[in-house]
């Protein structure tokens, strides 16, 4: 068993994670990534804790201190979903937008992969890097005129443009080393303007990086139209949201893409999907996205074998033999579908 943390390796590893349910689908997915990871053979310490809605409506805070510091002294944490109501409610802040400004989680890394499911594109194999920390996140609006006139701030700065074009070059490095640079600056030559001079000046010391200039909404046509002549694409906070969602949409939905959110001191992984009150409780949401999570947070631990031995497993469940969930046609429970895949996953790292 090989752990390579920060390009280190250990033996036998117990790697302490924390869990946080959240809310809604949370409660149903997190159990279900918690099966798949239990049949890794790894060991585990896993420390449960609490943040969202349901949080917030117990004692008040959406994330307790106590979670910051769980999640502080983990390897690394995996989190199902929080619910955001969308009227302003006072002292009610989104979890997982507080967590990565919190962390300093600068980097949102949202891979698109093909997967044989339906509808999805054959060829897309992509990853969005969004930067996760300024840009319109920084929830600083305002109401003028008697409330007539709405304000929102959307920073960019030097440091933290640089800070994730050099995330990208480096992950475009260990890819097929091209990078595009998705930006607004046609419009916005003051702000995306400045995005692209720092990752230019990062792009410096990759010289073998590809690096390509497209416009957010040309972005997103090419990326519907031709997706496989991707590979890495850095860009600031929401166009990342809008464009990881479209590039969720390319292979096969929320309910199966996964994403990191990553930066110096800690890195917690989580579905792209939100908390799906519609289909909550039911036990029949897809756990793919948060098994691809975990996936995803196992290669970040070093565990790059058993990462793609999951993710195999996933594949050939959620394909050929497929006991699906009701999203993609099926009629399996969510915690049936992980079983099979943590059958599957035994029978892989065994046989
Ligand atoms: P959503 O992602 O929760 O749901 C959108 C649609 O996709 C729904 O029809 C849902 O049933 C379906 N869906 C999502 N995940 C699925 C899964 N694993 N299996 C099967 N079907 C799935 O987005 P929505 O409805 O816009 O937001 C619901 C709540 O979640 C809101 O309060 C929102 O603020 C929050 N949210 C939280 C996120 C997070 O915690 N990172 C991200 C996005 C939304
Ligand atoms: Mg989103």
């Amino acid at each position: 068993m090989r752990i390579e943390c920060n390009g280190r390796a250990m033996e036998n590893h117990t790697y302490r994670i924390t869990l946080i349910e959240g809310d809604g689908i949370g409660h149903e997915v997190i159990p279900a990534a918690r099966t798949a990871l239990e049949a890794t053979g790894l060991r585990f310490i896993f420390d449960e804790a609490a943040a969202g809605w349901e949080t917030f409506e117990r004692i008040g805070t959406s994330v307790p201190e106590e979670t910051v510091a769980k999640i502080e002294r983990s390897d690394a944490t995996l989190f199902g979903a929080a619910t955001s109501p969308t009227r302003k409610i006072e002292g009610f802040f989104g979890a997982i937008r507080y967590l990565r400004r919190r962390l300093d989680l600068f980097a949102n890394v949202r891979p698109s992969k093909y997967h044989p499911v339906p509808g999805a594109t054959p060829g897309t194999d992509l990853i969005v890097v969004r930067e996760n920390t300024e840009g319109l996140y920084v929830e600083q609006e305002r109401r003028y005129a008697r409330g007539r006139v709405a304000i929102a701030d959307r920073v960019i700065t030097y440091d933290a443009s640089y800070r994730i074009a050099e995330f990208a070059l480096e992950l475009a490095e260990r890819r097929r080393g091209q990078l595009a640079l998705v930006h607004k600056a046609n419009v916005l030559p003051l702000s995306d303007g400045l995005f692209l001079e720092a990752a230019y000046d990062a792009a410096k010391r990759h010289p073998t990086v590809e690096i390509e200039e497209v416009i957010v909404d040309a972005c997103a046509m090419r990326l519907v139209r031709d997706p496989g002549k991707f590979d890495v694409l850095v860009m600031e906070n929401l166009f990342g949201d809008i464009i990881s969602d479209l590039t969720a949409g390319l292979v096969g939905g929320l309910g199966i893409a996964p994403s990191g959110n990553i930066g110096e001191r800690a890195a917690i992984f989580e579905p792209v999907h939100g908390s799906a009150p519609d289909i909550a409780g039911k036990g029949i949401a897809n756990p793919t996205a948060t098994i691809l999570s975990a996936a995803m947070m196992l290669d970040h631990l070093g565990e790059s074998r058993i990462a793609r031995a999951l993710e195999e497993a996933v594949d050939h469940h959620v394909l050929e033999t497929g006991p699906r969930t009701p999203d993609l046609g099926g009629s399996r429970t969510t915690q049936e579908f992980a079983e099979a895949v943590a059958r599957e996953l035994r029978r892989l790292l065994t046989g």
